[in-house]
């Protein structure tokens, strides 16, 4: 396949029908590096549409990488509140204090790139080529769909991921790399979709091997995936009687590091016998066992949760810190927390 017709087909319909989007430099010209690093910072693992908000909330507050370092991290962690991972927050802050530290300017290149804080290969790939115009190719599950079925590509992820990524970096144009990742991402994102690829749209139509033999729909293929196990654990919802709930931070490493959540035992692999739950409380109190469960899916497991509510004296000392009800929507609190509050809450309601 000659790129050359790919490049000319594909940009020329991203000339035609880009979407607008915040963090966008107007047609021709190039993005601001300090835009293009926030809002792929935003869009690790977050939708566009929930991204655009807070583009513009932060740029406001802090129209500079040298603002932005000189804030506060709390502040930070509240603005970004909602958009999960705090982590991702926290790298977000020290990038930015290391872009300042060197004078202000983001490096160009992947490799620089990379060495700063929450800059892995697709975030240096798509500022290289977006804010630089690098020839660097973002990979993400979208390149990786288009790929797939423009080359009909029927080796199964994950083990085709190599391949396609080499794949996708072979067509990286030398001129308007970063036009030519965006119009990827606007390929994937509205017509060449995961179902129903709307091919009739396609500027690639005409090339693309899948569609030709009438398989696109197929790709890419992926391997069975293992069964996820399911995981169980017991969530105590503490309220004190000016109605605060008691909440806690988890370890910064590993699952949904740095969130808050209600106290809640280990997530093992065995249901929690009620006898065995209590002794795990954060307090002593009369624990009372909410009917029915709570279930949230994580990539690598299922989770089963038990709550159970009690009302704490005030005096009592407390592992964790009382939050006012109206203050929790502040907080951190990843969504299968919402889903125990929740739970909880219409148990209440019900009692
Ligand atoms: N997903 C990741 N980066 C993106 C971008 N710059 N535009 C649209 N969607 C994206």
């Amino acid at each position: 396949m000659d790129p050359t017709v790919i490049h000319e087909a594909l940009l020329g319909w991203y000339d035609r029908h880009r979407r607008v989007l915040p963090w966008r430099a107007r047609a021709g010209e190039v993005a601001d590096p300090y835009h293009v690093w926030l809002s792929e910072i935003m869009l690790q693992q977050t939708t566009v549409k929930t991204v655009a908000p807070y583009f513009v909330a932060f740029l406001k507050r802090w129209p500079t990488v040298g603002d932005l370092a000189a804030a506060e991290l709390e502040d930070v962690l509240r603005a970004w509140a909602g958009l999960g991972y705090y982590a991702r927050a926290r790298n977000l802050h020290a990038c930015a204090r290391a872009v300042a530290a060197k004078g202000g300017a983001f490096p160009s290149s992947e490799a620089e790139l990379r060495e700063l804080p929450g800059i892995g290969a697709y975030t240096a790939a798509a500022i290289a080529a977006i804010a630089f115009d690098r020839p660097a190719m973002p990979v993400d599950g979208n390149v990786e769909r288009v790929v797939a079925r423009l080359l009909a590509v029927e080796d199964p992820l994950p083990r085709a991921k190599r391949r396609l990524a080499e794949l996708a970096r072979g067509l990286t144009p030398q001129d308007r790399a970063g036009d030519f990742a965006q119009a990827m991402m606007d390929l994937g994102a509205g017509v060449c979709t995961p179902a129903k690829p709307r091919c009739i749209l396609c500027p690639l139509a005409e090339p693309c091997r899948a569609r030709g033999s009438g398989i696109a729909e197929e790709l890419p293929a992926r391997s069975a995936k293992p069964q996820r196990p399911t995981r169980h654990g017991v969530v105590f919802f503490a309220t004190r009687a000016d109605g605060a709930v008691l909440l806690r931070k988890r370890p910064e490493r590993g699952l949904l590091g740095g969130m808050t959540e209600l106290p809640t035992t280990e997530w093992r692999g065995h249901a929690y016998p009620v006898d065995e739950t209590m002794a795990l409380a954060p307090a002593p109190a009369a624990w009372r066992t909410l009917p029915g469960q709570v279930r949230h899916t994580f990539t690598h497991f299922h989770l089963e949760l038990t709550v159970a509510m009690a009302r704490i004296p005030d005096t009592l000392p407390v592992e964790g810190s009382w939050v006012a009800f109206e203050r929790l929507s502040d907080e951190a609190l990843p969504s299968v927390m919402r889903k125990v509050i929740a739970h909880a809450l219409k148990a209440t309601a019900r009692s």
